[in-house]
């Protein structure tokens, strides 16, 4: 995959985690192990959802994650969610993963996947989605 060279080639979504890879996020052959990069979007997709949901959510599904660019120690890491559906007590998420290396300034997306949250109650039972307004949506509140 080429590194960012035009608008056209930028994350989609509001910033949500920026993390540096560390040597003990590594899997044995030296990359960064992919199940911390899930973790991480897991991470970022769940500060949305609980914006959203204004409270508690719980990862019901994760579906579609790929890996296109290995990730190496002192990489900046940063992850871009975005809401892509609203049901009546769940939402989709879509989440890009963006790499830099640590000394330049290129910046490319490795991992892409779509998160499903559920909004749960004091009972960690599904609970509808309060209505959409700037007090819960990340992307009117990141463009205010
Ligand atoms: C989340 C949980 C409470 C949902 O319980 P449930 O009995 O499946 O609830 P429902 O059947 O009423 O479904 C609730 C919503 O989840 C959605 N959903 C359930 N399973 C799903 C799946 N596999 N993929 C996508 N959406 C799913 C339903 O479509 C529904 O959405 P809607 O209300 O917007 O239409 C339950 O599955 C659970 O506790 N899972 C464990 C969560 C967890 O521990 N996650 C890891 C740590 S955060």
């Amino acid at each position: 995959m080429s590194p960012v060279t035009s608008a056209a080639n930028l994350p989609e979504g509001v910033p949500t985690i920026r993390v540096i890879a560390m040597p003990t996020d590594t899997n044995p052959a030296g990359d960064v192990f992919g199940g911390w990069i899930i973790s991480q979007m897991d991470l970022a997709a769940g500060t949305t959802a609980a914006f959203r949901a204004n409270g508690r959510a719980a990862t019901v599904a994760i579906n579609g994650v790929v890996f296109m660019e290995p990730v190496v120690v002192g990489d900046e890491v940063s992850i871009y969610t975005r809401i892509t559906r609203e049901g009546r007590t769940s939402l989709t998420i879509h989440v890009e993963t963006w790499r830099r290396a640590r000394h330049t300034h290129l910046t490319t997306k490795v991992t892409e996947g779509d998160f499903t949250f559920v909004a749960l109650d004091e009972n960690r039972r599904p609970r509808p989605l309060p209505p959409a307004s700037p007090a819960n949506s990340p992307t009117i509140a990141a463009s205010a």
